[in-house]
């Protein structure tokens, strides 16, 4: 709880330009009035936050300018720390691959040590975009295309990186709401058009959850929401966020997003820009000063009233409150470093977890303990800096590859490596060499992709296929017919079908981070039965964008063979891999669904068992995932809704009962008059491996 009155009393002593500074936020990387006089406003408490900057000793230095302004309120320092800070983690796309609440709060804890360290007091995480079109290069930022897992990621990165009270943690940010994973075509910050219903279903759900896990800021996006941009959307951040779902933190503006309103054409000019955000709820404007350049003038035009100012300037004292900065504004430079490889092993196992075995076929994979010479083959083979992916702020410059990953486990084995060919640009001369490694090898690695710049904001693509000469070294390579394992690397689905019927397995090896390479190495050589899910669905080709698993059901469903049906004249109905594809190097069978009591009411809820087995000969971990489906209701509904999804551990043959349940507000969807309601009725439920139907088993109870 905060310490109102010291709030209030402070606020009572402010001029409206100290005022205005708790609002400013400036990138400390960049600021737009250059070194000097940020320092100069500092010290006159004309910006209230910093960014993109790190490292106690620095930041306490600039904290002490700002402690010598007359009021003597300290800074809060933001960071993007998406999947890591000095130890990078899978990227949030991968990591969701793993489905374990668990581990998302560790790898969120973990860098807690390492930002609280680096004076880090907020970061600009967790990333909530529900996104169902791989083009859009930030789906690589977030956990994928469901809302239900997008939930729970929120909730799990929020308890792991604010902790039980702020000032054992760093305040999250649950970002960027209003639909941005919509954006039209992919291309980043286009117009999310999207119907109202879409909105409250699928987009909103995860920061109403991060709202309730208690997180203490929000990013608004940079896109339009059918015409209203995000950063002027009252609707969404002052009525939705803080008045229904009672959100008392901080809301920031995107960076410059403020000054965009101008751009976007809601604004005529930088007095009614930062009039409208702060009107429509945006606290702090990060980098564009459009508050304090703007605000007085809105002021004296009668836009806005000193109130308006006072309430975010009342949020933000308050958040300096709650993490301790009136306190203690610095960071301790006497903690004992961390070891420099403290979380190596958590990174390792995050990478293992979160890389997903799509194909194995012939027994290639696991690798025998015994093969003698492995070619591997690929730009992607033997690129530390690439393991990264989008976002590694304060990582060094190396990383585990697969080579180093291979020749650690593998030493008594010849690991050659070839590049073959640039990650981007045209080119052959490699092919040569890279056929002659293969041709000698036992075993080909083929380790391909896009590259990390790619991945990540204003990173749009319209071919998700391999740059570069990149599918030319690949076809040479497979000529060569040695098994051969294909990994790709990239922060979204490729589309590379070609690939993906021709090797004999295939690995999503995303960007696993600062161990991907010991990770994947475990995957390759069985140390690690792989146990990651697709968190989005693979499509075959980018003319099937948006695919995803929970659409709607038609009038005419997909179904081969049909005519006038729900499809593509020239494309496959189905996706390259479903959401929740993965492979393991053992077989798990799901049977016996019981859905019981048959029938509920009221707040009872409805018990659903399964018994999932191991058929196979190793030890392995699976996921299984509860859907609902609603067959008759007020309002078309998915086909498929996920639910819940639980994992069991099991040893060759032995057989585990997995329990979930369901009760009213899990039944409940919006009506006609997008009013929640529960409708009674026949549910369906099935539960299996991956979001594929025909693998589904499935049981139904009546709502009465
Ligand atoms: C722009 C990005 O959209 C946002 O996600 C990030 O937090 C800010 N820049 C600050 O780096």
């Amino acid at each position: 709880m905060a310490d109102k009155d010291r709030v209030e009393r402070l606020l009572a002593s402010m001029t409206l330009e100290e005022k205005l500074g708790q609002l400013n936020m400036i990138d400390a990387g960049a600021p737009p009035m250059g070194e000097p006089e940020m320092e100069r406003q500092l010290a006159a408490g004309r910006i209230g936050s910093l960014l993109n900057i790190h490292g106690a000793e620095r930041l306490n230095r600039l904290q002490k300018i700002a402690m010598e302004s007359r009021l003597k309120i300290p800074l809060i320092f933001g960071l993007d720390v998406l999947h890591g800070h000095r130890t990078i983690f899978p990227l949030p796309i991968a990591e969701a691959c793993a489905f374990d609440p668990e581990l998302w709060e560790r790898t969120a804890k973990a860098s807690v040590e390492e930002t609280t360290r680096a004076a880090i007091t907020l970061t600009f995480a967790p990333m909530l975009d529900v996104c169902r079109d791989p083009r859009w290069g930030r789906i690589a930022e977030g956990p994928g295309e469901d809302t239900l897992v997008t939930s729970r990621y929120a909730e799990a990165k929020v308890r792991g990186f604010q902790g039980k009270t702020l000032r054992e943690g760093v305040a999250a940010t649950a970002k960027h709401m209003g639909a941005y994973g919509a954006v039209a075509a992919g291309r980043d910050y286009g117009s999310a058009d999207i119907s109202e219903r879409q909105l409250a279903e699928v987009y909103l759900p995860p920061f109403e959850a991060a709202v309730k896990a208690g997180v203490a800021a929000i990013m608004p996006s940079f896109n339009d929401v059918s015409g209203i941009p995000a950063t002027a959307h009252g609707a969404l951040l002052n009525d939705l966020l803080r008045a229904k779902w009672g959100f008392d933190g901080i809301v920031v503006s995107d960076y410059t997003a403020v000054v965009e309103l101008i751009a976007h054409g809601v604004a005529g000019d930088l007095v009614e820009a930062s009039a409208l955000a702060l009107k429509s709820g945006v606290d702090i404007d990060m980098q564009d000063e459009a508050y304090v350049r703007g605000l007085p003038d809105a002021l004296k035009r009668g836009l806005i009233v000193m109130a308006d100012i006072d309430r975010a300037v009342r949020r933000v004292l308050t958040l300096k409150e709650r993490l301790g900065l009136l306190d203690d504004p610095y960071a301790s430079t006497s903690a004992p470093p961390l070891p420099a490889n403290n979380h190596d092993a958590l990174a390792r196992d995050a990478a293992r977890r979160s890389a997903v075995l799509l194909k194995n076929e012939n027994s290639v994979l696991p690798l025998k303990p015994d093969t003698r010479r492995i070619a591997v083959i690929g730009p992607l083979g033997d690129d530390p800096l690439q393991m990264f992916g989008c976002w590694f702020a304060a990582a060094g410059m190396d990383s585990a590859t697969v080579v180093r990953g291979l020749r650690a486990a593998l030493p008594q084995a010849e690991i050659a490596h070839e590049v073959g060919a640039h990650i981007e640009e045209p080119g052959e001369a490699g092919i040569a060499a890279a056929v002659a490694a293969a041709r000698k090898a036992d075993v080909v690695i083929l380790c391909v992709g896009e590259k990390k710049e790619w991945t990540g904001e204003a990173q749009g693509r319209g071919h998700l296929g391999l740059p570069g000469s990149q599918r030319e070294l690949a076809e040479a390579v497979l000529a060569v017919c040695k098994p051969t394992v294909a990994i790709v690397f990239a922060g979204r689905p490729l589309t590379l079908p070609w690939l993906f019927e021709r090797a004999d397995a295939a690995l999503a090896g995303w960007f696993l981070g600062s161990e991907a390479g010991y990770g994947i190495a475990d995957v390759l050589t069985g140390a690690w039965n792989p146990s990651g899910k697709l968190s989005v669905t693979w499509p075959h080709d980018v003319g099937q964008i948006p695919i995803f698993y929970s659409h709607r059901a038609t009038g005419r469903p997909a179904a081969p063979n049909v005519y006038y049906c729900n499809r593509h004249a020239d494309l496959p109905i189905e996706p390259q891999f479903h959401f929740g594809h993965g492979l393991s190097y053992t077989r798990f069978a799901v049977t016996k669904l019981s859905a019981t009591p048959a029938e509920i009411s009221g707040d009872e809820p409805v018990t659903i068992e399964a018994a999932v087995a191991n058929e196979g000969s190793v030890a392995g971990e699976e996921t299984l995932f509860l859907f609902l489906r609603d067959p008759v209701a007020s309002v078309a509904r998915p086909v498929l809704e996920l639910k819940d999804f639980a994992k069991a551990m099991l040893k060759p043959g032995e057989s585990k009962t997995v329990r979930f349940a369901l009760s009213r507000k899990d039944l409940a969807l919006l009506g006609r008059d997008l009013k929640s309601c529960v409708e009674p009725g026949e549910f369906q439920v099935f539960v299996g491996g991956s979001a594929e139907r025909c693998k589904l088993v499935s049981a139904t109870f009546r709502y009465k």
